[in-house]
């Protein structure tokens, strides 16, 4: 039998890469995301997409009695799913506010709280891995104050979670990237990209497909004894 992943935000640039990698460490994967086609595309052996709007609460409570009832359980969860809205601090209309926390914080929360429901009497360590952002970390670079702050939420909780279920082996973390080339690139200009990826010290930006070995990494046997970490991924950039 094959364990059973769900992956947030799965038809996105980092999303592909985490479902091709969990894929090919032979898990059977359910995406979700609000972009129908692009799920439909990925459809494949080892893959199933349910279309939904991560930030309706209801939503994500029929997504996962739907995965109950068709694979009775869970074994990992990657809260992937995220956006990043770009408006100057004193002019964030209150509607982008709560959408960019909606996606980001409480759409994670929600699936962490079904998901953990369906992880119970799972074999092994289950894993929790939530993609949070070093832009919470590093205030050198352009991330708005919304979206830092709703990354952060998100380490809370990976910590709080980590906490609350280790004896229960249920193993959460979060991986925290910089910039990394994917369609969220499309959020800044050309002219800031620019100043960013230069800021990388490699030289370039990383990879989906390197942040998603990490999330294979925590996700495989060899991930069972780290848990409420936040993992830092920048080249070294920010080392002081
Ligand atoms: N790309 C980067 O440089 C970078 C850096 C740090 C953190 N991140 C984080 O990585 C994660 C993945 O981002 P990405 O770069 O792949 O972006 P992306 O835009 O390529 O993917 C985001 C995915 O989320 C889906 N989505 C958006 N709104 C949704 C909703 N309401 N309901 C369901 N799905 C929805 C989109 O359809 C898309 O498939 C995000 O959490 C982002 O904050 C990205």
């Amino acid at each position: 039998m094959k364990k059973i992943a769900v992956v947030t935000g799965a038809a996105g640039g980092m999303g592909r890469a985490i479902v091709d990698r969990l894929r090919a460490d032979s898990f059977h994967v359910i995406g979700l995301d609000i972009d129908a086609i692009g799920l439909a595309d990925m459809l494949s052996d080892g893959f199933e997409g349910i279309s939904i709007d991560l930030t309706d609460p209801k939503e994500i409570k029929k997504a996962f009695k739907q995965i109950e009832a068709n694979h009775k359980g869970v074994d990992a969860l990657v809260n992937n799913a995220g956006t990043c809205f770009m408006s100057e601090f004193p002019n964030i209309p209150v509607g982008e506010f709560e959408r960019q926390m909606a996606l980001n914080f409480s759409g994670a929360f929600h699936c962490c709280q079904a998901a953990i429901k369906l992880m119970a009497g799972r074999d092994g360590v289950r894993k929790i891995v939530n993609i949070s952002s070093n832009g919470a970390y590093n205030f050198d670079a352009f991330d708005p104050p919304h979206y830092r702050a709703s990354k952060a939420a998100l380490d809370t909780l990976t910590k709080d979670l980590a906490r609350r279920y280790a004896t229960d082996k249920i193993a959460v973390n979060s991986i925290a990237p910089a910039m990394t080339e994917t369609p969220l690139f499309g959020v800044v200009s050309k002219e800031v990209l620019e100043k960013a990826i230069a800021q990388m010290p490699h030289g370039r930006a990383m990879q989906p497909s390197e942040i998603a070995a990490w999330v294979g990494f925590l996700i495989s046997p060899a991930g069972d004894v780290s848990s409420g970490n936040v993992i830092i991924l920048n080249q070294g950039r920010d080392v002081r």
